[in-house]
C-alpha cells in the first residue's frame, strides 16, 4: 500500500466511522484514538477470533480479566520500575524530545546535532490510589496485561485443578508514555493486548516456543494477512526485553516497512521467579531481584521427581490496535472498475466485517418495502450471524458504495418483486465480485447459516 493510500485509509476510517483522534474537539491529545462505531465491531471481532482460537478451541487454556491500576510491588519485582524505560534525549536548539534510538543522533525537527546525552525515561504511567497523595499510596497504569496472569498464577491452578502445560489469556488495555508515538494506531499511549501465558516444564520450554511461533503465524494468515507482507524475525540477544531468553517477532509490513505487530517470547522462570517467596528453594535459571513481599510460592510439584519447581512461561503477546491496522490496511483496495469508474472496498475476511449484512430497500418511500425490510432485519438478528444493519438511504448506488468501504460481505435488496410475487425473493450482492443472486426468502436462514460458518 502506498503512502498515499495510507491517508486514505486514515482518512476512510474518519470519514465512516472507524478511528477518530482522542478528544478531537479540543485538538486531541497525541497518541490516543477513540474506536468509532465501525472500529468497535472490528477489534471485537478480531478480539473474539483471538480468544476463541486461544480458548475456546483448546482445552489447555484459561481466561483472565484483571484490573488495569496495578500494585507498585508487582511492577517493582517485575524489573518494570528499573528498566521499562526507552532512551531520551532532547534537542538543546529547539527543545524537542525524542527517542535516542529513532533519531540517528540528528534531531528529526531543525536537524541540529547539539543534543543531550540519551537518558532512560520510563514509560510507566503513575497515580495515586485513594484520597491521600503520598508515595505509600503510588500505583501504576499496568505496561502490560502480563503480570496479573503471574501475580495469579496461584489462583487459577488451585481454582481450576490445572497441570502443566497449560495457559492463561488476556485480553485489555495497557498503557505506555511513549517518547514519540506515532503511525495512526500503531504506537500509541494507551492500547488493547492480548496476550497468553503458557506454563511448562522447564527444558520443555523451546519446543513450546516453536509450537507456539507457528499457531500464530497460522492464525494471523486466518485473518487475511497475506504471505508476502508478513515476516518472522527472531530477535537479535541485545534486542530482548530484561526478561527474555529469546523472541520472535512476527512482523507486517506497513507503509514506512516492516514492523511488529506480535512477540512470542520464552519467558523463562523469570517472572513466576521474581514474584516468589523464599526464591533460595529453587534452582532458578533467570536472575531475580530478592523477593522478601511475596506472600506465595508460584510454583508446582513435579509428578515422577515431588520436587517443587517454578514453571517456564512462553507468551504470544499481540498488540489488538496493531492487528486493526494491518487488518485495515491489508483489505484496503482501489479497483478500477473501467470507463472512468472505480470503487473502494474493504476485503476484509466475513467473520472480521464491522456489519456482516445491509438490507437494502429499493425505495424508501414505500411503505411495503420499508415493512418487508423491518420483518428481515428481525428475522436475520436472530441467527446470531452478527450485526445486520438497515439502511434506509433510498438509494441503492450509495448503499452499495457505503457497504464495499466498510467491508460489509453482502447487501440484501428489498424490490417490488419481493413484495409482489410468490415465492417471496431478494437479491443478494457479494461485495468482492458484486454478483448478485436471487433467493427466496425461506431459504435465507439456511443459506446465510452457511455462508458465515
Ligand atoms: N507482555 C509482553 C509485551 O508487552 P511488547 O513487545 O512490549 O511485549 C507486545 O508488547 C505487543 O503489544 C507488541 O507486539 C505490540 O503489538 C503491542 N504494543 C506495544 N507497545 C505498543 C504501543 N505503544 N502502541 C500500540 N501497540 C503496542
Amino acid at each position: 500500500m502506498p503512502a498515499t493510500q495510507m491517508e486514505q485509509l486514515v482518512s476512510l476510517c474518519k470519514r465512516r466511522g472507524f478511528i477518530f483522534q482522542n478528544s478531537d474537539i479540543y485538538g486531541g491529545l497525541q497518541g490516543l484514538y477513540d474506536y468509532g462505531p465501525l472500529g468497535v465491531e472490528l477489534k471485537n471481532n478480531i478480539k473474539a477470533a483471538w480468544w476463541r482460537s486461544m480458548v475456546y478451541e483448546r482445552d489447555d487454556i484459561e481466561g483472565l480479566d484483571s484490573a488495569i491500576l496495578t500494585n507498585r510491588k508487582v511492577l517493582h519485582y517485575s524489573g518494570h520500575e528499573d528498566t521499562f524505560s526507552d532512551p531520551m534525549v532532547d534537542c538543546k536548539k529547539c527543545k524537542g524530545r525524542f527517542r535516542a534510538d529513532q533519531i540517528g543522533g540528528v534531531c528529526p525537527n531543525c536537524g541540529s546535532t547539539d543534543l543531550t546525552e540519551p537518558r532512560p525515561f520510563n514509560l510507566m504511567f503513575k497515580t495515586t490510589v485513594g484520597p491521600v497523595v503520598n508515595d505509600d499510596n503510588i500505583a501504576y497504569l499496568r505496561p502490560e496485561t502480563a503480570q496479573a496472569i503471574f501475580t495469579q498464577f496461584k489462583n487459577v491452578i488451585d481454582s481450576t485443578s490445572r497441570k502443566l502445560p497449560f495457559g492463561i489469556a488476556q485480553i485489555g488495555k495497557s498503557f505506555r508514555n511513549e517518547i514519540t508515538p506515532k503511525n495512526f494506531i500503531f504506537r500509541v499511549r494507551e492500547f488493547e493486548q492480548a496476550e497468553m501465558e503458557f506454563f511448562v516444564k522447564p527444558g520443555e520450554d523451546e519446543p513450546w516456543h516453536e509450537y507456539w511461533k507457528q499457531q500464530r503465524i497460522n492464525w494471523w494468515l486466518d485473518q487475511g494477512l497475506s504471505k508476502e507482507n508478513f515476516r518472522v524475525y527472531d530477535q537479535k540477544p541485545d534486542e530482548l526485553a530484561h526478561y527474555a531468553k529469546a523472541c520472535t517477532d512476527i512482523e507486517y509490513k506497513f507503509v514506512w516497512g516492516f514492523d511488529e505487530l506480535e512477540g512470542i517470547a520464552n519467558r523463562r522462570d523469570y517472572d513466576l521467579g521474581n514474584h516468589t517467596k523464599n526464591q533460595e528453594e529453587f534452582n532458578l535459571e533467570a536472575h531475580c531481584h530478592e523477593n522478601k513481599e511475596s506472600t506465595t510460592k508460584l510454583c508446582v510439584r513435579d509428578e515422577e521427581t515431588n520436587k517443587l519447581y517454578v514453571p517456564f512461561v512462553i507468551e504470544p503477546s499481540m498488540g489488538v490496535d496493531r492487528a486493526t491496522l494491518a487488518i485495515l490496511t491489508e483489505a484496503y483496495t482501489e479497483e478500477d472498475l473501467g470507463e472512468g469508474n472505480s470503487r473502494i472496498v474493504l476485503k476484509l475476511k466475513k467473520h472480521l466485517a464491522p456489519i456482516k449484512i445491509a438490507i437494502v430497500p429499493l425505495k424508501k418511500n414505500s411503505a411495503e418495502i420499508m415493512n418487508k425490510c423491518h420483518e428481515l432485519k428481525k428475522q436475520l438478528m436472530k441467527l446470531g450471524i452478527g450485526r445486520v444493519a438497515l439502511e434506509n438511504t433510498g438509494n441503492i448506488g450509495k448503499a452499495y458504495r457505503r457497504h464495499d468501504e466498510i467491508g460489509t460481505p453482502l447487501c440484501l435488496t428489498v424490490d417490488f418483486e419481493t413484495i409482489e410475487q410468490q415465492p417471496e425473493t431478494v437479491t443478494l450482492r457479494d461485495r468482492d465480485t458484486m454478483q448478485q443472486i436471487r433467493i427466496a426468502t425461506a431459504d435465507l436462514p439456511a443459506y446465510l447459516r452457511e455462508y458465515f460458518a
